[in-house]
């Protein structure tokens, strides 16, 4: 690999031992890919920081580096962890222990010394990072959750591959990543496109089951084209979101939305029915009636929250809890806007900096019936052994007033 003189000289300890350690992993890494040489980036956001996925293994080897000096070379964000933090008690029947308390608030306490900033949200797009670090198309970064990642490169034509949750860290660490896969623009240009005709915009579970079937079909090494019609931001979202849960495919170049040329590569063209995406649907959503509505898998917009306090107020309270997970940077703006308390009066629980899967939660409730319009968290609840449920949510609080 082609290094710079200043790549050298971080490799040989002279911008000390953490930096150097960071860098190396990168190069290594890329390496291995056959990276021809490295690439600055301008932000990182990491993953794999709850210490219910990560336990003591995931927590001394941030608490290392951390003690060993690394700074975060570039604006870094960081994913959701394992319970509210301003809250702890918000998402109901939460069981936490006093050492399980501390060994996440030293996972946070570490990465904050280190110069993350304290957004713990999977959806780092809504908390305003493109805006503050002056992020715009083309960019390089090096984002780790999967959810992100397919939304950066699909919606804000920023450039990231999907970097596991330690290489996110080294990346940002490093300031720098391997230039391979979703960096160089030959590689972003689909050859494989995929058509559905829908009588109506897909909503957010039907963008989910979309995910899956793309994602199952897909095998093409370059991102798949997709010419379909959704909703709005968050049916886009889930479908990304779905898209990373069911591969892992990093981009998928969506026709009106991806801001950047396809090129004229496309070679097969693909059409998948959207009774095929109904009947999918159906056989994940519930029979009968749930325990719990779970919205905000990856973390919700404010945009979203807004839509549901309206609709909730049109239909009133609805007879089953919702609990919705978003970022305390969106939190925040809905408490600006006077919506939190309107939302909870109507029966929503709103949880900042986590969610119901990298939270215990389902340890000690699995019983629990959930539906929920997130694809993701619907395939991550059922394999934590929850009871679990893909539905239209709208409809689903029309027929539970
Ligand atoms: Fe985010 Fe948790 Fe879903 S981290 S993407 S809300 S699994």
């Amino acid at each position: 690999m082609h290094l710079t003189r200043d790549e050298e000289r971080v490799l040989a300890g002279e911008y000390g031992e953490a930096m150097a350690e960071a860098l190396t992993v990168i190069v290594r890494v890329g390496e291995a890919l056959g990276a021809e040489r490295l690439i600055s980036i301008k932000h990182a956001h990491i993953s794999g920081v709850s210490y219910d996925n990560i336990g003591e293994p995931g927590r001394r080897f941030i608490e290392r580096l951390y003690v060993a000096g690394a700074k975060f070379s570039v604006p870094t964000t960081f994913n959701p962890v394992s319970y509210d933090l301003e809250e702890p008690s918000s998402i109901p029947s939460l069981k936490l222990d006093p050492n399980y308390v501390r060994a996440q608030e030293s996972i946070v306490r570490a990465l904050a010394a280190m110069g993350a900033e304290l957004e713990l949200t999977c959806t780092p797009y809504y908390a305003g990072v493109t805006v503050k670090h002056g992020l715009s198309k083309g960019d390089s970064i090096a984002w780790g959750e999967s959810s992100a990642v397919a939304y950066a490169n699909s919606v804000l034509g920023l450039k990231t591959n999907r970097e596991g949750g330690p290489l996110a860290l080294m990346a940002a660490i490093a300031g720098r990543t391997y230039y391979y896969g979703m960096h160089i623009d030959g590689e972003r240009k689909p050859r494989i496109a995929y058509y559905v005709e829908s009588p109506n915009p897909l909503d957010e579970a039907e963008a989910g089951v979309l995910g899956e079937i793309i994602a199952s079909m897909h095998s093409d090494e370059r991102p798949p084209m997709v010419k379909a019609k959704f909703s709005g931001d968050p049916s886009i979202r889930e479908f990304l979101a779905a898209v990373g849960t069911a591969s892992d495919i990093p981009m998928v170049h969506i026709e009106g939305v991806t801001p950047e040329d396809p090129g004229t590569g496309v070679r097969e063209v693909v059409k998948i029915t959207y009774e095929e995406v109904r009947g999918k649907l159906e056989s994940m959503a519930p029979e009968g009636p749930v325990d719990i509505i779970y919205i905000g898998c990856p973390h919700a917009s404010l945009e979203e929250l807004e839509h549901l306090a309206k609709t909730l107020e049109k239909l009133g309270k609805p007879r089953t809890p919702i609990i919705v997970s978003t970022s305390r940077s969106v939190y925040t703006k809905l408490l600006a806007a006077g919506l939190a308390p309107k939302l909870k009066n109507l029966g929503v629980t709103i949880a900042r900096d986590t969610c119901l899967i990298v939270s215990p939660y389902t340890k000690h409730n699995k019983n629990v019936k959930i539906a929920t319009n997130s694809y993701k968290a619907y395939h991550y609840l059922k394999r934590k052994g929850a009871k679990a449920y893909l539905t239209k949510i709208h409809e689903h609080l029309q027929t539970n007033p």
